[in-house]
């Protein structure tokens, strides 16, 4: 049987424990760490932290850790109330917004890993330079070819609600990088997330580029790495669907060839 050894610096090496003296409630945190700056391998670092004096989600762990007990520890989060989709990460296995992730629902100790699949900036902080890349490419606003008209473009109330579903995207990648199809094809596969996004102007009774842009996803790879594994609409924190509206997208596709 072939053997596969990993590449020495890409094990990831025990890190340091920071206990908590005195604690009414400790609950153990393993977070991943990574610093491109020291030359050293990935570690997971342990913390300590005493949840009588923290707040309920793994996000005001993450702050309590960074203020009080290693204020090296990186990641990214702006809103708190999973708007900003920028404190995605994985927890327990699952990825998922740590400011709207409570700690009570997380099991024993907390293993805190960045969005896997990703190139690591630093920590927690995933490199998005590639997926907004790829966000770009689906040309992410309304096109029209109609001249403009003296006031706003109108929609019916019914046009308006076929972007349900799709309006409430954060981009946070969670889709994405659950995306067994995306892990091994991200160079070329669109992933869930920008496919969403791209049946949002492709759904919008306004945009006047449906054909140009069906013909841009129109690709084995772009749209159809998609195998309807279904991990994007099981992981999303906004309950979106992805996998629908790729589906969606291929049957626009199939309609306008019959
Ligand atoms: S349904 Fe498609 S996009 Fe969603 S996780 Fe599966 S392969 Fe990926
Ligand atoms: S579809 Fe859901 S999981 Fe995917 S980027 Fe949008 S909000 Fe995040
Ligand atoms: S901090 Fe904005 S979604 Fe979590």
């Amino acid at each position: 049987m072939a053997q596969f050894t990993l590449p020495k610096n890409s094990k990831v090496q025990k890190g340091k424990h920071f206990a908590a003296a005195g604690a009414k409630q400790p609950r153990t945190f393993k977070v991943y760490r990574w610093n491109p700056d020291d030359g050293m391998n990935p570690r997971v670092d342990t913390y300590e932290v005493d949840l009588a004096t923290c707040g309920p989600m793994v996000l005001d762990a993450l702050i309590k850790i960074k203020n009080e007990i290693d204020p090296t520890l990186t990641f990214r989060r702006s809103c708190r109330e999973g708007i900003c989709g920028s404190c995605a990460m994985n927890m327990e296995g699952s990825n998922g917004l740590a400011c709207t992730t409570s700690i009570e629902q997380l099991k024993g100790e907390v293993q805190i890993t960045p969005l896997p699949h990703m190139e690591v900036v630093k920590d927690l902080v995933p490199d998005l330079t590639h997926v907004y890349a790829q966000y770009e490419l689906i040309q992410p606003w309304l096109k029209t070819s109609s001249a403009a008209p003296s006031r706003e473009r109108l929609q019916s109330p019914e046009d308006r609600e076929k972007l349900d579903g799709l309006y409430e995207c954060i981009l946070c990648f969670c889709c994405s990088t659950s995306c067994p199809s995306y892990w091994w094809n991200s160079d070329r596969f669109l992933g869930p997330a920008i496919l969403l996004q791209a049946y949002r102007w492709i759904a919008d009774s306004r945009d006047e580029a449906t054909g140009e842009r069906l013909n841009e996803l129109e690709d084995p790879y772009r749209l159809y790495r998609c195998h309807t594994i279904m991990n994007c609409a099981n992981v999303c924190p906004k309950g979106l669907n992805p996998a629908k509206a790729i589906a969606e997208t291929k049957k626009l596709i199939a309609e306008r060839a019959a």
